[in-house]
């Protein structure tokens, strides 16, 4: 057998993470695996983007499509439209999409479209709230995909229950945390507690992006007024994500900020450096629940679900519910837990993606997409999946294909 052709395919800030010990873990295999990687540009700020992927080694990528900010269904049909031409340049044997971005679902469509095994890495995982665009991202990933590379139980639970076929599941392990434990020692010399003049323990770190609270005036300021009260008691970091920068910019009473330590994003190793440290976390991010789990720092999550359920049953994440009130809890919450011991799941050991590689290397990439969502399906959840035409076109392709 030549070499596998893998093309991976990265868009957003949370997806470099996961994709960088994949590209390095195929890289250690060169008889086995060429790779190119593909930028959409949903995040093109360097700061979002630029940042990460020189701080986690993965270099520039091969082909950028510069699909740019847009509303959800135009970032994914910009997707749809740029990306074939990629693929028929590289001829990819398989595409790898990670996570559940606007742009996972748009290269998941893009493949299916040109008739292209997809392995969707962090499959399985839903928060079972369908108004949220990502659950309808992941849906729609892991119903067009060949290979599901999965990182916790129910994820495989999840999609059985989808009608998934078991031999399509693989439980690898997070990739996530594959990039975290190899930059741990990068992470402890950076010293960022010091470097902000932070003491460890003594402050709270808070992400905070997610439309369902930011887009929200009221309640943006009911938690920025109830995070300017958590101030009283520990420093309050809060590294602001575009999106809640120009949220918070647009209200028209400003909430009190001074109490608060607002700064730009910053890069990987100086915002984990902080994360590290810190007494606790307060977020509505998706990849912070598990950074802390693996780390042993207490996370807040201000939502009413999670997609990683893991998290809490073994991990360190508390559901606070999208009540910024419960905010004033977490002094009370983080005395009680004091040392309450943590649980790592299973596999996440810093391995997934040499797992994932060796299950590239010799996985049927003949097999077909089988579960029961298709794309019509998809498109009844409240965020349609893509404007009519290039649904018509996954449909057939799936259909096509199985
Ligand atoms: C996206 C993902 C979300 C992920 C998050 C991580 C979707 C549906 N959402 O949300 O799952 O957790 O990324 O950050 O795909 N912007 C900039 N500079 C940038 C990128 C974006 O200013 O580099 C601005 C855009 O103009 C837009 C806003 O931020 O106004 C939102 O960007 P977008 O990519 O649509 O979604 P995120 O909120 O970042």
């Amino acid at each position: 057998m030549g070499r596998r052709v893998v093309l991976s395919l990265v868009g957003t800030r949370p997806n470099f993470m996961k994709i960088a010990p994949i590209q390095a873990a195929l890289a250690r295999r060169p008889d086995e695996f060429e790779h190119a990687l593909v930028h959409t540009g949903q995040h093109y700020d360097d700061e979002m983007s630029a940042v990460f992927l020189e701080e986690l080694g993965v270099g520039d990528p091969d082909y950028e499509l510069g699909i740019g900010s847009a509303p959800r269904e135009e970032q994914i049909a910009r997707v749809v439209e740029r990306l074939p031409a990629v693929l028929r340049e590289v001829a990819p044997d398989v595409v790898l999409v990670p996570g559940d971005v606007n742009s996972t679902l748009g290269g998941a469509l893009a493949a299916a479209r040109e008739g292209i095994a997809l392995a969707h890495v962090e499959a399985g995982l839903r928060s079972f709230d369908p108004t949220m665009p990502e659950e309808a991202n992941r849906m729609g990933a892991d119903a067009l995909s060949a290979l599901l590379f999965t990182h916790s139980p129910e994820a495989r639970d999840n999609l059985l229950r989808e009608g998934a076929a078991p031999e399509q599941i693989h439980e690898v392990g997070n990739t996530m945390i594959d990039t975290l434990f190899a930059m741990r020692g990068r992470i402890a010399a950076a010293a960022a507690p010091q470097r902000h003049g932070l003491e460890p323990g003594r402050y709270v770190v808070v992400t905070l992006h997610r439309p369902a609270l930011v887009d929200d005036d009221a309640l943006l300021i009911e938690t920025m007024e109830h995070l300017a009260a958590l101030a009283d008691e520990y420093e309050v970091m809060f590294p602001v994500h575009p999106r809640t920068r120009r949220a918070l910019e647009r209200l028209r009473a400003q909430p009190r900020q001074e109490a608060l330590r607002l700064t730009p994003p910053l890069g990987y190793v100086e915002f984990l450096g902080l994360v590290a440290d810190a007494a606790a976390v307060v977020t509505d991010s998706g990849g912070l629940q598990e950074e802390t789990t693996a780390l042993g720092v207490p996370c807040f999550t201000l939502r009413d679900n999670t997609e990683r359920p893991i998290t809490v049953e073994l991990g360190t994440n508390t559901l606070l519910g999208l009540e910024p009130a419960r905010l004033r809890d977490v002094p009370e919450l983080l005395r009680r837990r004091a040392d309450a011991p943590t649980k790592q799941p299973p596999l996440w050991d810093g391995r997934a993606s040499e797992r994932i590689a060796g299950v590239l290397a010799r996985a049927d990439l003949t097999l077909k997409p089988r579960s029961r969502l298709n794309a019509a399906t998809l498109a009844a959840l409240r965020y349609p999946l893509v404007p009519m035409n290039v649904c018509g076109a996954a449909a057939k392709s799936s259909t096509a294909a199985s």
